[in-house]
């Protein structure tokens, strides 16, 4: 993808405040969990000074009353200190869920009302990526970050300050090793952060590459394209592979090296310590303290180099996942939307319209229908016929010219007031997973079962349903990979049916059936016309023969207008039409009439 790159800072303010918002209602959970966490810290600090009074008070002076006592009290901070992380780690994680929830809601909803030009642009892969991983590691951000980072800070300074108290020369020789650590960590970062990039973009890659071929496999198959894809499969199989062990190889050397700088510490304070123990047998306590803590202190400076990478990750991710919610791309809403119920008049008005910049797929289009009349459009193909559709459901605006419905402009209509009230069939019937009957009512209330069964018997796809296992009830699988076209075909019929539309619009698909079904869809298509205003893409003779208005399009042009056999009679473009493509259509009465 070509934002994959974006090269994200680790913290940025306008980032941070936008994602504050998403924290914001559940900020009571936060500072609870601060709270916990600043006592389990607090617990953790002075558990460290108990090891010193074990030693000084009782070791050293091999006094045992009151150590069982002190090891109790030492056991139950331990306890205490167990109980509050699990409230703040449950109380962090949870939050992190929760908002995460709210802005996968508000994106998904975002997403559903784009504009469709947005989706010609932007490619399935990327936008899957921004719902599922982007998320993911904002995710991880909020559990692992918001308070954590804090935590390790918080610890950090308390640890330095123990440690002062107990011994500032010994502190210093912790902190002399510290230029080295932060060092290794600078350069770990680096590097685990390139590698993390190439994993991301790789496994992006391979999604999108695995959906393609997935979903094509038939073709693939059909092509014999196996071993190719298998080649370009392996290919940036192994590059994954590659970048994985690229960071699994930098963690590998990192932890151990911060290990071994945490050792060399310890071997210095020793010695160090065990020279100043001879002079000062008091200071037993305090050495072994002082080696507990230092020990305790590599661990964050450790998780802190990680956690900068998950920061700046989540950043990255922040950035793209805002920059989608910003695409404004929604069709823009009229100030005082009309929602009236539709009768049924049509008209476009010197319609000009281009999907981009000035490659004007319709010219000057106009045409009107009063409510109840049919209109049929034909042309060849790319001359702009579904495109008048997409123009009429406001899928997208026009240039210039108007499109009017009982003469008000879609543009002044509620959106979802206007396309509820138009019946849609597609050349390509979207089939959703779910139950045939969901499929035909889209789950809209106020289709009932039986005004569904009603319009699947009116279509006559009832006896096919109802021979089904499950009738109404069976599933349908991969978008209805297990029915036939034409029982496709008749479902999306009873779907428009169902919801009762004034005005319906048909793109009638162009493949064959037999006759006895091709027979059934003809009868279908009358059934579903009649009493309503209509506009049919046509390739059936039949539909068009009957046709109060056909428009011939060319090139985005309506280049002739009039019914069946004036257009006839004019031997023009419709006329070279009809003996190329409609005639064989023809029933031989047809043909003299
Ligand atoms: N979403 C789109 N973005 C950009 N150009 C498009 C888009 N959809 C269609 N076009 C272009 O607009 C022109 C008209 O397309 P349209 O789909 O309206 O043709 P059509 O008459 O329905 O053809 P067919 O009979 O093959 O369905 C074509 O040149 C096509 O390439
Ligand atoms: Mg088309």
């Amino acid at each position: 993808m070509r934002d994959e790159t974006i090269s994200g800072k680790a913290y940025d303010a306008r980032l941070m405040r936008r994602l504050y918002h998403y924290i914001h209602p559940y900020r009571v959970s936060i500072v609870w969990a601060f709270l916990a966490l600043t006592i389990s810290t607090g617990i953790e600090l002075f558990s460290l000074y108990l090891y010193k009074m074990v030693v000084d008070q009782f070791i050293q002076n091999q006094q045992r009353n009151g150590l069982a006592l002190l090891c109790s009290i030492y056991i139950g901070l331990l306890a205490a200190g167990f109980i509050f992380q699990y409230v703040q780690f449950y109380l962090v994680n949870v939050m992190s869920q929760k908002s995460m929830y709210d802005l996968r809601l508000e994106l998904f909803k975002r997403l559903e009302n784009m504009s469709l030009s947005f989706f010609n642009r932007k490619p399935v892969g990327y936008l899957m990526t921004r719902l599922t991983s982007d998320i993911e590691a904002l995710d991880s951000m909020f559990a692992n970050c918001i308070v954590f980072t804090f935590n390790d800070l918080l610890y950090i300074i308390g640890l330095l300050g123990v440690m002062f108290y107990l011994s500032p020369p010994l502190t210093l020789l912790v902190l002399a090793v510290m230029p080295m650590i932060a060092w290794v960590s600078i350069r770990f970062k680096n590097e685990v952060r390139e590698s993390y990039r190439d994993v991301r973009r790789l496994l992006s890659e391979l999604n999108g590459f695995l959906q393609e071929n997935i979903s094509g496999m038939e073709t693939v198959q059909i092509f014999g394209r196996e071993k190719t894809n298998f080649n370009r499969y392996s290919k940036l199989t192994r590059e994954y592979r590659d970048a994985n062990i690229r960071s699994v190889y930098n963690y590998a050397l990192f932890y151990p090296t911060v290990e071994f700088l945490g050792a060399i510490t310890i071997g210095l304070l020793l010695w160090y310590g065990g020279t100043m123990l001879v002079n000062n047998p008091g200071f037993a306590g305090t050495l072994v303290a002082f080696v507990i803590s230092s020990q305790k202190f590599f661990q964050p400076i450790r998780d802190l180099a990680d956690k900068f990478n998950i920061l700046q990750t989540g950043m990255t991710a922040a950035e793209r996942v805002f920059s989608l919610m910003d695409a404004n791309e929604i069709v823009p809403a009229p100030e005082k939307p009309v929602t009236r119920v539709i009768e049924g008049g049509v008209e476009f008005r010197n319609v000009h319209f281009a999907y981009k910049d000035d490659e004007w797929v319709l010219k000057d289009v106009s045409f009107s229908a009063t409510p109840g009349k049919r209109i049929a459009i034909v042309g060849p193909t790319g001359s702009g016929k579904s495109t008048i559709i997409n123009l009429l459901f406001r899928f997208y605006d026009v240039q210039q010219g108007e499109v009017l419905l009982d003469g008000v402009n879609v543009k002044d209509y509620d959106l979802r007031s206007l396309r509820s009230q138009i019946g849609l069939v597609l050349q390509d019937f979207f089939l959703f997973s779910g139950d045939i009957k969901n499929n035909i009512s889209l789950g809209r209330p106020d289709i009932e079962e039986d005004k569904l069964i009603e319009a699947a018997k009116i279509v006559q796809a009832h006896p096919f349903i109802e021979k089904m296992p499950k009738g109404y009830d069976a599933e349908v699988k991969e978008r209805g990979a297990t029915l036939s076209v034409g029982q496709r075909q008749l479902l999306s019929f009873a779907r428009a049916l169902a919801a009762d539309p004034r005005i319906l619009i048909l793109d009638e698909a162009t493949s064959s059936v037999d006759t006895e079904t091709e027979f059934l869809i003809q009868e279908a298509i009358e059934r579903l016309i009649e009493g309503r205003t209509s506009l049919v893409i046509a390739h059936r003779l039949s539909t068009i023969q009957k046709a109060d208005e056909i428009l011939v399009l060319h090139h985005g042009e309506i280049v002739e207008r009039g019914t069946h056999h004036e257009l006839l009679a004019r031997q023009g473009m419709y006329y070279r039409l009809y003996q190329l493509q409609y005639k064989d259509q023809a029933m031989p009465d047809a043909v003299n009439a």
